[in-house]
C-alpha cells in the first residue's frame, strides 16, 4: 500500500493504478463502517484509493476541529488489511494552498435538517469532495448511507455539474444492538450509549410520530425525526427515508432508515 502525502506523490501513484479505480473518502478514525466502504470498493473495482483528510472547511466555528479524533497508525493498518492500494493523507496546506474563494454550494439541500444546525457544512463537504475527485480521478466513488443527506448532496453535485464519476451508496453498518457505527460513538459514556439506542429504536417504529414518543422523558434531546424524500430532503408524508438526529449528552448523533425497496436495503436497525 502506497501512502501519498503530497499532490505529486498521489499523481505518481495514481498513474500506476490499473483498470476501474474506486475512491473511498474519509476523515480517519476508521471503524467497520469505513471498512465496509473499502470492502465494497475492492469488490467493485480493480484498484482502490482511500483518502484521510479532516476537512477544516466543513467544520463550523463552534465545532471543534482540533478535537476530531486522529488515529492515523491504526487507520493505515485497517486500510492495508482491506486491500487498499493507495492512501492519500494530505495536510490542510496540501489540499488548500490558498483559502478557496470559489466553492461549491449545496443549494437548498444545504439549509435543511443537518444543514440547518450546521450552516455551511455541506458546502464545505461538496467543495472538498469535488477537489478530492479531481485529485484522485476515480471511476467510482463510494459513500455511506449513514450520512444520507451528504450522499444526496454529492449525487446532486455530480448530476448538476456533470462530474464524470459513478456514485455508489453502501448500507449503514451497525452494532448488533442497532447502534449505527460513528466516530462520535467514542464520546459516549456507558449510560449515554444505552440512551443512543433510542435513535435506531425510533427508526424501527418506521413512523415519525411513534418514534418521537420514545423520546418523551428520555435523557436525550430529539432534534428531528421526519419522513423525507431521499433525493431532495424535503419533508414528505410518503417520503422514502426516515431521518433522525438527537443529542445524547454533548454528542450529536444522526441515523436514517430507507422505507421503500426493502429487498435492496440490508440496513434494518
Ligand atoms: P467520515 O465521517 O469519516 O465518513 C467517511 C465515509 O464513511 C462517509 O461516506 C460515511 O457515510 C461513511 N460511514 C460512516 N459511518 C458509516 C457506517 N456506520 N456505515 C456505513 N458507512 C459509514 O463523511 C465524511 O467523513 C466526510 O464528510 C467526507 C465525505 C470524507 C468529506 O470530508
Amino acid at each position: 500500500m502506497i501512502v501519498a502525502r503530497t499532490r505529486d506523490e498521489l499523481a505518481a501513484a495514481r498513474k500506476d493504478l490499473r483498470g476501474r479505480v474506486a475512491v473511498v473518502m474519509t476523515m480517519g478514525a476508521l471503524h467497520e463502517g469505513h471498512a465496509a466502504l473499502a470492502d465494497a470498493a475492492r469488490e467493485q473495482s480493480d484498484s482502490v484509493i482511500a483518502t484521510i483528510f479532516v476537512n477544516p472547511l466543513q467544520f463550523g466555528a463552534n465545532e471543534d476541529l482540533t478535537k476530531y479524533p486522529r488515529t492515523l497508525e491504526s487507520d493505515l493498518e485497517i486500510l492495508e488489511e482491506r486491500g487498499v492500494d493507495v492512501v492519500f493523507t494530505p495536510t490542510p496546506e496540501v489540499v488548500y494552498p490558498a483559502t478557496p474563494v470559489v466553492t461549491v454550494s449545496a443549494g437548498p439541500l444545504g439549509d435543511v435538517f443537518e444543514g440547518s444546525s450546521r450552516p455551511g457544512h455541506f458546502d464545505g463537504v461538496l467543495t472538498v469532495v469535488l477537489k478530492l475527485l479531481h485529485l484522485t480521478q476515480p471511476d467510482v466513488a463510494l459513500f455511506g448511507q449513514k450520512d444520507a443527506q451528504q450522499l444526496a448532496a454529492i449525487r446532486r453535485m455530480v448530476a448538476d455539474l456533470d462530474v464524470p464519476v459513478s456514485v455508489v451508496a453502501v448500507p449503514t453498518v451497525r452494532e448488533p444492538d442497532g447502534l449505527a457505527l460513528s466516530s462520535r460513538n467514542r464520546y459516549l459514556s456507558e449510560r449515554e450509549r444505552d440512551t443512543a439506542l433510542l435513535l435506531s429504536k425510533a427508526l424501527k417504529t418506521r413512523d415519525a410520530v411513534a418514534g418521537r414518543a420514545l423520546f418523551d422523558g428520555a435523557p436525550a434531546v430529539l432534534d428531528y425525526l421526519e419522513r423525507v424524500d431521499s433525493t431532495t430532503f424535503e419533508a414528505a408524508p410518503d417520503g422514502d427515508l426516515l431521518v433522525i438526529a438527537a443529542k445524547v449528552g454533548t454528542t450529536r448523533l444522526i441515523d436514517n432508515l430507507p422505507l421503500h425497496d426493502l429487498s435492496t436495503h440490508k440496513d434494518t436497525p
